[in-house]
């Protein structure tokens, strides 16, 4: 028996909002196939491995001290990229950067939501925005998209007018459904509140769409991008999410975020990939591709499949999706079930990957 282990949840005096919840969890099990937590399949190519070698090398001469508390480097550097990749003139005191963009979003929360304010949701949609909401205290306020998953722009304006939340979250692309949202929409959108509106941008890098942060001169008071390192950039492991923003929202969060919160070898390591961003968002082509035989494969074999600009699949329609995602994982193959009724979430995956999972498709869809 293990030191404590007779002490069970129910026994402790955990908060009462909290009682009853469940933590997020997508399985992390050793299959075959790994198609359910919407990472890059494609591992960092040689050079980057050996110039985040390099860099961590060198910073480990100095982690005596702390990392810069401000990330200045890190959040230069991410400019220059976001600013070449949406034709925004963007700047270092338009970024921020956090352990991952749930970091990101949950300091977002600590500043504009907590007790006595409340979030909006078009659902379904990432099931983190209401876990960080309950942790935060800040009330939840869900708010349906369509039958088909698409977002009722005038039923969302009419909702935020009559319900003016503190803070809006808009996915786009929309994990786990994969539309994304036009840029006039998102005007709309955000001229119908006057709350902060937390477009999140986790899959932007796939989209056609043009990216939010065209929205941030209009309305500075308002307008925050969550991005990620985590899709695309295909360093998930590294743990690096930002946000652009007026250099007011970033003033905001340093009233919350922790000292040294980023530590020094994920900045220098967050850098180095960076540098060769070319490289490893030339799989983002390869992906886009692939998704588009997955959903016609799919579509193929009879599937309901939702239209998706991000590089995952929402597809059904399974009377038991339980059971379909367990025939999946039979054959090796993990996926999602995201606890929508009748349908399953497929990552897009490797050539080979994708073919494993179609191939197990043509069986149970
Ligand atoms: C929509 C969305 N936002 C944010 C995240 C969080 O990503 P990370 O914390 O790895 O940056 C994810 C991860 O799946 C996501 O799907």
């Amino acid at each position: 028996m293990t030191p404590g282990e007779r002490a069970a949840l129910a026994d402790l005096p955990l908060r009462d909002d909290l009682r009853g919840r469940t933590p997020y969890g997508a399985p992390q099990l050793a299959v075959p196939y790994q198609l359910n937590t919407n990472e890059n399949p494609y591992p960092p190519p040689p050079e980057l491995v050996a110039d985040i070698t390099a860099a961590v090398a060198e910073i480990a001469g100095t982690l005596h001290r702390y990392p810069d508390r401000d990330a200045v480097g890190l959040r230069t550097d991410l400019a220059a990229y976001l600013a070449e990749s949406t034709g925004v003139p963007l700047t270092t005191a338009n970024l921020w950067a956090a352990n991952g963009s749930n970091e990101i979003l949950q300091q977002i929360l600590q500043a504009f939501g907590g007790p006595g304010r409340s979030a909006l949701g078009f659902e379904p949609s990432y099931s983190m925005h209401p876990i960080i909401a309950a942790g935060t205290r800040t009330d939840w306020v869900p708010t349906p998209r369509r039958a088909d998953f698409s977002l009722d722009v005038d039923a969302a304006v009419a909702v935020l007018a009559e319900r003016s939340p503190d803070v809006v979250f808009v996915t786009s692309p929309n994990n786990p459904t994969g539309q994304s949202i036009p840029l006039s929409d998102l005007r709309a959108l955000v001229a119908a509140t006057s709350g902060i509106v937390v477009v999140d941008e986790a899959y932007a890098e796939f989209s056609p769409q043009e990216s939010a942060v065209h929205l941030i001169e209009d309305f500075p008071t308002q307008v925050i991008v969550s991005r990620t390192m985590s899709k695309a950039f295909a360093f998930a492991g590294g743990r690096l999410g930002y946000l652009a923003a007026a250099p007011a929202v970033v003033d905001a969060l340093l009233l919350v975020r922790l000292p040294y919160h980023l530590s020094a070898l994920t900045q220098a390591a967050a850098r180095a990939a960076l540098r060769h961003a070319d490289q490893t968002l030339a799989s983002v082509h390869k992906l886009a591709a692939e998704r588009d035989r997955v959903i016609e494969a799919l579509s193929g074999f009879g599937a309901t499949v939702v239209p998706s600009d991000a590089n995952f699949v929402l597809f059904g329609q399974f009377a038991d999706a339980a059971a379909a995602w367990q025939s999946y994982l039979d054959k090796g193959v993990l996926i999602r079930d995201v606890g929508i009724p009748e349908y399953l979430r497929v990552t897009v995956g490797t050539p080979a990957e994708n073919d494993a999972f179609l191939a197990a498709s043509k069986e149970i869809v």
